[in-house]
């Protein structure tokens, strides 16, 4: 019986053994991804953060309580700029979302889901703050579809931070 077991507790042993080491290897290939992604996200973050400071330095004192940006600004803005920044984000993180497996890897890794949480849920933050000021900025006429642009990134940010993307928990925004 004793005897038994011992072979039982062998055999338990020799598959750890292996486990282990396909386990580092899934860690590698984790860290890996876990840096090109970390770094396309503050990528963002960082434009973020210069964008903010760009808009909050135009005009302090006439911040938030009216439109700092013409009529010809705005439009610019709407042409060129904000729906296409919000398309390449949200589409780098549907890219990651596309991979399934990733995620599951990063939520059963507690140190790499935390990390995730941070940074896409700092991103999202800022995401909102960014179109939240460019929204009482601009002239009432582009308000309505940078707000539905707002609407459609919280919907999105908030499955990644979900259960549909990393575990981070709850509703972040
Ligand atoms: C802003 O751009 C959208 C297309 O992305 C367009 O449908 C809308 O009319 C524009 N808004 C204004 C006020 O020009």
């Amino acid at each position: 019986m004793t005897k038994l077991l011992g072979i039982a507790m062998l055999s338990v042993g020799a598959v750890a053994a292996f486990d282990t080491s396909n386990f580092f290897t899934s860690q590698g290939n984790l860290k890996n991804a876990a840096i090109a992604i970390a770094s396309h996200v503050k990528a963002c973050s960082d434009l973020y953060d210069a964008a903010i400071i760009s808009m909050a330095a135009i005009s302090p004192l006439q911040f938030p309580s009216g439109p700092l940006f013409s009529d010809a600004d705005a439009q610019l803005l709407n042409s060129t700029f904000v729906p296409v920044t919000q398309q390449i984000i949200l589409s780098k993180l549907d890219n990651l979302q596309a991979g399934k497996a990733f995620f599951e890897s990063v939520n059963n890794a507690p140190l790499f889901r935390t990390s995730f949480c941070h940074w896409v849920g700092t991103l999202a933050q800022e995401n909102i703050a960014f179109l939240d000021s460019l929204i009482v900025s601009s002239p009432a006429a582009y308000q309505p579809l940078w707000e539905q642009l707002r609407t459609e990134a919280i919907t999105q940010y908030n499955i990644w931070l979900t259960e549909d993307g990393f575990n981070c928990g709850g509703n972040l925004l």
